[in-house]
This record gives structure tokens, C-alpha cells and sequence, in this order.
């Protein structure tokens, strides 16, 4: 059939409005060549896009890291209670070094609540020597507690790091420097009760956190670089089971990582259960479990005896 339409010459404007989809027909091209303008703009600049207009929080890692001491943890023994009624002269020396040391700075060397830090402190640390508007009270057992709680909201911290014997010192000699309640077996109950002292406090290890990501990324580089030279052992090892493996892996110190990283341990049926459920991930080809069971067990023998 022939085609009878006529090219026009030129395209008469006017007639175009009345048949839009002819209209688009012409103009098309320019929304697809901007459609992929802006397109090709937006993949190219997705790594400034931000969908985010609120900044998300940062932490100040400068303020917080604040590394614990390495410590040895353990079972602290059971303190002597007798201590508590029956406080030695020695111990009570003891206590003097100590309440200098942690206590004098705000609450004076005696007692009277103005050492050097006291100027800045509100409430002022307290008098030892007054006997009225203690928090928790005078008794032993009152103060113990100040000592273990701390005063929350004041310059009173809670002085969880002094052992429970350093604690018994400090107090028989805040005692000594006015009168106080005499301590009595109550006390001692009812210090025992609450704060389980003659049972012994469980005390738990603490290794810093920077220290134990170093100890893993080097235990882990230890695994690497033992791989490593497993491996070229291996490529270098002639024997017929070491040319087994080699025909069946695709990376063979994938092999060995993963072998002495998880599968150190594994009976060979548990070998064997790993490999057929996904033989690339550990390193091998994929045709390694249509080996023979003689075959397989050959690998796994001289893959236990060259990473042991
Ligand atoms: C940084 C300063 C500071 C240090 C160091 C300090 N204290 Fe205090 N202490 C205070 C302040 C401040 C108060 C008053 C709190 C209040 O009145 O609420 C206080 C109160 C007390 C009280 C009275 C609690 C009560 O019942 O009202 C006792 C007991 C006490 N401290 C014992 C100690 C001992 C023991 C030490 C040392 C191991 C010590 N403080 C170290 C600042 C300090």
C-alpha cells in the first residue's frame, strides 16, 4: 500500500494545539535529554546530597574517652569485722594517712570542714566537730555510708575504690577528733547486713576498652600472618594430599584462616557439615564436596596436621 500522507513543509503551529499527543511527539526529546540531565546530575552528586537538615550529635570523644586502670579482678577475702568495735591503734594511724590523703582537701586535716578545697564547695564540707545537720548521720554505720553512697549533689563523690578496711580506718579516725556515738555491735550488723562484708566482695576484672581492641586486632594479626606462612608451606609441600587440597581451593589462605580461626577444634564430621554448606565462603571450589569420602577425609587430615 502506498503511503499517501504528505511531509509538510513546515509544521503548522496552530493545528498542534489541538492535537497535543502530536505536540509531545515534537518536544519529547527535550524533557527526556533534561529528565537524564538532571538524572545523571543527581547520581553524580549523591555523595553531597544531605536528606538530613538536623545535624546528628557527635560525641566529644576528646571528653569521654576516660581509660579505666588495667586491673585484676578476683575475690576480695572477707574483712575482719572485730575491727569495727575493736579498732587497733595501728589502724587507726592507717586511718590518718588515708583521711589526709582523700578526705583533708575539703573537709581540713581536722575535721573542721576547711580544707583548701572547701572555698569553692557549696554546701561547705562538713564540720566533723558539729553534731547537727548530717545527711545521714553520725553513727559508724551513718558514715560508712556517706563514704560507700557519697552525698548526691554535692562535692561528696562516693568513694567506691577505698576498701572496706580503709573505710573502717578513715572513720575510727574521723571519730578520735570529736565525740561521736560509740560503735557498737550494731553497727557491725548491720554493716555486715548491708554491705555483705564478711562474705568478701566479688571484684570484676577490668581490661580498657583501647586495651582490648589492641588485643584482638593482634591476636587476629597473629592469625593472618600464621595463614600466611601455612600457607606457602602448602604451595611448596609436594605430598599427594597436599596437592589435593591445592586442586580443590580457590584461595588458599582463606582456607587456612578459616580453618585455624573456626574450624580448629571440629570433629571431621563437623568439617565436613561446614564445607557442603558453603564450600566458597571457607575457601575451597564448590566442586570439593563431590569428592570422595576417602578424599575428603585426606584433606581434612593434612589441614588438622599442618596448622597444628
Ligand atoms: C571534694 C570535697 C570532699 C572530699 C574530698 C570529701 N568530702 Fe565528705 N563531704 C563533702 C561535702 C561538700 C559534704 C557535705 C554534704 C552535705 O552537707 O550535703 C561532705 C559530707 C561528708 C559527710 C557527712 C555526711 C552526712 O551525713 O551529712 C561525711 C561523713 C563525709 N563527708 C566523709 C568524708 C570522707 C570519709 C572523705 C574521705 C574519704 C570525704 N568525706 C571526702 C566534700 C568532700
Amino acid at each position: 500500500m502506498k503511503n499517501k500522507r504528505k511531509i509538510e513543509s513546515e509544521i503548522d503551529f496552530k493545528s498542534l494545539i489541538k492535537n497535543p499527543i502530536r505536540l509531545f511527539g515534537l518536544v519529547y526529546i527535550y524533557f527526556f535529554v533534561i529528565a537524564l540531565a538532571i538524572g545523571i546530575y543527581f547520581v553524580n552528586s549523591l555523595d553531597e546530597i544531605e536528606f538530613n537538615t538536623v545535624p546528628g550529635t557527635s560525641l566529644d570523644t576528646l571528653n569521654i574517652v576516660r581509660e579505666i586502670e588495667p586491673k585484676v579482678g578476683g575475690i576480695k577475702p572477707a574483712m575482719d569485722l572485730s575491727i569495727v568495735v575493736n579498732p587497733t591503734a595501728d589502724l587507726v594511724e592507717i586511718g590518718k594517712t588515708k583521711y589526709v590523703a582523700a578526705c583533708g582537701s575539703c573537709h581540713g586535716n581536722e575535721g573542721k570542714g576547711d580544707g583548701v578545697a572547701a572555698v569553692a564547695l557549696d554546701p561547705k564540707p562538713r564540720d566533723f566537730h558539729s553534731t547537727t545537720g548530717w545527711k545521714n548521720g553520725r553513727t559508724f554505720y551513718d558514715i560508712y555510708k556517706s563514704i560507700n553512697d557519697g552525698i548526691p549533689g554535692t562535692g561528696m563523690m562516693a568513694y567506691e575504690f577505698l576498701s572496706p578496711e580503709d573505710r573502717v580506718a578513715i572513720i575510727h579516725y574521723i571519730m578520735t577528733m570529736a565525740n561521736f556515738p560509740k560503735v557498737t555491735s550494731v553497727d557491725n550488723d548491720k554493716l555486715d547486713e548491708t554491705y555483705k562484708l564478711s562474705a568478701g566482695i566479688v571484684d570484676p576484672y577490668h581490661i580498657p576498652i583501647q586495651k582490648s581492641i589492641t588485643l584482638l586486632i593482634d591476636e587476629n594479626q597473629n592469625n593472618i600472618y600464621m595463614s600466611i606462612a601455612i600457607s606457602e608451606i602448602i604451595k611448596n609441600d609436594k605430598v599427594n594430599s597436599a596437592n589435593l587440597l591445592k586442586e580443590n581451593v580457590l584461595d588458599i589462605e582463606k582456607v587456612v584462616y578459616t580453618y585455624i580461626t573456626k574450624l580448629n577444634k571440629s570433629s571431621y564430621n563437623n568439617f565436613i557439615k561446614k564445607l557442603n554448606s558453603d564450600p566458597v565462603a571457607l575457601g575451597f571450589r564448590a566442586s570439593v564436596v563431590n569428592l570422595m569420602d576417602k578424599d575428603l577425609k585426606t584433606i581434612y587430615s593434612y589441614l588438622k596436621k599442618i596448622s597444628g
